[in-house]
């Protein structure tokens, strides 16, 4: 895991968008299959995405993006699904056709069927090139909370009350968030070919710390991330404030930088 301690969210943002680059750069003609977070930990470095795109030229047009989750019984105008978040906050801004930008039917009448066939399409799709993640205060990275299996495929997931509290806050009360998700797997999403994940304050300073440095259990389903070779966090102080070993990661960072073929993981 390569784990950037940053000072403020516009750093964080830089950050992330630079993975971004290189991972549209790599593809080139082929295009890039981008996975999509929602929330609010992404949105400043989707602004520096649309920024790069309006002042530098930076391309999506050979891109194709799924989104990690929706929300159950809202339809897709819906001003809180994550169908509509995205178009808002990011794609709707770039050069990205809006018909590759898919996310999961929140409103289909059969949604277990609706989740088997997502998993689907996402493989048929050649998979995701990269995938951005926020992480739950709980945890949960998607929608799986804890308790969820770590080779778990797309499916219906009930969420975890904590996660209902933490967001109410985009809602009128806690009584009108959906209770009801799909949500890709920890198994889907660790078929992602590289990861990013970012993080901010320090109600998520016990879920980072699980996360890079907590043994691998279905307790914090972001630790099913440390099985995977490609994963950026990053973090800013607050969130970066339990964890154990930040000294050694800042040093590796500094190192890279000084011998820029390193990549100390
Ligand atoms: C969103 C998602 C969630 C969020 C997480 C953090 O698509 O899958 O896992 O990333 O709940 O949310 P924020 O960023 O709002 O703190």
């Amino acid at each position: 895991m390569e784990i950037h301690i940053v000072q403020n969210a516009e750093r964080g943002a830089e950050v992330v968008a630079d993975v971004f680059v290189r991972t549209l750069q790599e593809a080139g003609e082929s295009g890039t299959v981008l996975g999509l977070a929602t929330g609010s930990s992404p949105v400043p470095a989707y602004a520096e995405l649309i920024r790069r795109h309006r002042e530098e030229g930076l391309s999506f047009a050979r891109s194709r993006a799924f989104l990690l989750d929706e929300y159950i019984g809202l339809p897709a105008g819906h001003e809180q699904s994550y169908h509509h978040f995205i178009r808002e906050n990011f794609t709707s801004h770039i050069d990205i056709d809006d018909a590759a930008v898919v996310s999961p039917d929140g409103a289909s009448a059969d949604p277990v069927s609706e989740a088997a066939s997502y998993d689907r399409r996402l493989r048929e799709a050649g998979g995701v090139d990269l995938q951005i993640l926020g992480i739950g205060s709980n945890g949960h990275i998607a929608f799986n909370e804890p308790g969820s299996s770590l080779g778990s495929r797309t499916r219906v997931i009930g969420l975890a009350r904590s996660t209902i509290e933490d967001n109410a806050r985009y809602f009128d009360t806690a009584d009108d968030v959906p209770v009801r998700a799909l949500s890709q797997g920890l198994g889907t999403i660790l078929e992602a070919r590289r990861i990013v994940l970012t993080a901010t304050g320090a109600g998520k300073a016990e879920a980072v710390a699980q996360l890079a440095e907590g043994a691998i259990s279905a307790r914090w389903p972001a630790t099913a991330l440390q099985m995977h070779p490609d994963v950026t966090v990053v973090v800013d102080e607050a969130a970066a404030s339990k964890l154990e070993l930040a000294d050694y990661y800042r040093y590796s960072r500094r190192l890279e930088a000084e011998h820029p073929l390193l990549a100390l993981g």
